[in-house]
């Protein structure tokens, strides 16, 4: 398999895919696989139209993989074209951070590293509430704290985009965008962002420092930013980055009423994984899978391109620390859904109700504000 990297989508030269086949019809001995840029948000830097989520290596779904292994699976991504990599200083809390810092310090040149604040920790206490409900700290002397250390475990000079974990309702919004300012003036961060904000957060803290990208959970079983979100960005020229955009993995179909987790992975208090849920849900992943078997493609990558297909300047960052689900992913890249495909992928996925909330009560409440 031979890599392409670096191929610019916004440079309007015909769709990713199209140029993929010319490239395939030229070379047709060569299997090739091409990983094409997006532009994040009017202001943003150009990045990989896939990302890497890296929580899932140190932080919610346990057991965790061997640093060694997960450091060379970084890398891996690298050299397969993915240069946007998403880690949360909660992540551990903090392991994660080192992790991505140390995998990815011989690539900083071509790598986009995004983290998060916002979230109050105590390493004694688990922060997602998992066994009470997470604290917030959005004050602005901590903002500035979390990123000097946030510097340190990336072992980098600046945090190319440093997004709000959660909308702290304690601390004015403009004062937490005006801390990111004055990073970005002190030139230790270059881009803003939010994650899981409301529409009219999104608005104020814009009018006092850009925002270059929204973070929030965005896939075929998790619909809202649609009605309100999303349009916003599209208004304002924000990147969108949907975060769980395999569902957890529920949606690659890998995950049926069988399956059992670890005895601490998140995905236990999640109302939409009981196994009655997972059971009930299982009719959206039978249609990722028809849809996939017409298109040749796994329903991994149906879920992808079909994110892929909403907008131009949406960017997923599905999690794995598997090799060979990291090449999977990656080649939703070259599923190009036609306006059929998505117009049936449309009306089939809205006769589907899905069953179970995507957070339990303590964690939904800490969204949209
Ligand atoms: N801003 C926020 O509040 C927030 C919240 C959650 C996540 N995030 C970010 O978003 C990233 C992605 O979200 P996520 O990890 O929650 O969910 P996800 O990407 O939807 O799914 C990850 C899960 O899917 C599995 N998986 C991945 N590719 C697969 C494939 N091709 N076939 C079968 N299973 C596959 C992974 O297992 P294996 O590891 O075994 O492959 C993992 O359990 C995170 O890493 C994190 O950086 C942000």
């Amino acid at each position: 398999m031979e890599w392409i990297k670096d191929r610019d989508e916004t440079r309007g030269n015909g769709s990713p895919i199209k140029r993929l086949g010319t490239l395939a019809a030229r070379c047709p001995r060569r299997k090739v696989q091409i990983m094409y840029k997006r532009k994040l948000g009017k202001t943003g830097p150009l990045v990989s139209a896939l990302g890497l989520g890296c929580m899932g290596m140190s932080f919610s779904y346990p057991p965790f993989p061997d640093k060694h292994a997960m450091i060379a699976l970084i890398r891996s991504a690298v050299e397969r074209g993915v240069s946007f990599f998403d880690t949360a200083e909660v992540y551990g809390p903090f392991t994660n951070e080192e992790l991505v810092g140390e995998a990815l310090a011989p690539f900083r040149e071509q790598v986009v590293i995004a983290t998060k604040f916002g979230f109050d920790l105590d390493p004694k206490f688990d922060p997602r509430g998992m066994k009470g409900s997470p604290g917030l700290n959005s004050r602005p002397e901590q903002i500035k704290e979390v990123a000097e250390s946030s510097l340190k475990r990336l072992k980098v000079d600046a945090i190319d985009l440093f997004y709000q974990h959660r909308v702290d309702p304690d601390v004015p919004i403009e004062d937490v965008a005006g801390a990111v300012k004055d990073l970005i003036r002190e030139g230790k961060v270059k881009h803003f962002g939010l994650s899981e904000a409301g529409v009219q957060t999104i608005r104020r803290a814009h009018a006092v420092q850009p925002v270059t990208a929204v973070q929030s959970e965005y896939s075929l079983w998790t619909r809202a930013p649609e009605k309100q979100v999303i349009p916003t960005l599209e208004e304002l020229g924000i990147g969108f980055v949907p975060y769980s955009p395999l569902g957890k993995g529920f949606l690659a179909g890998k995950i049926n009423e069988h399956t059992t987790f670890d005895r601490t992975d998140i995905r236990n208090t999640i109302p939409r994984f009981t196994p009655e849920a997972r059971k009930a849900n299982q009719a959206l992943v039978d249609l990722l899978g028809k849809i996939g078997e017409r298109k040749r493609a796994t329903p991994a990558q149906i879920a992808l391109a079909w994110l892929l297909a909403q907008k131009p300047w949406i960017v997923p960052i599905p999690g794995t620390t598997k090799l060979a689900r990291l090449e999977e992913n990656i080649g939703a890249v070259a599923v190009e859904l036609a306006a059929e495909d998505l117009q049936e992928i449309e009306h089939a996925s809205a006769a589907i109700a899905i069953h179970g909330a995507r957070y339990p009560e303590n964690l939904e409440r800490m969204t949209g504000l």
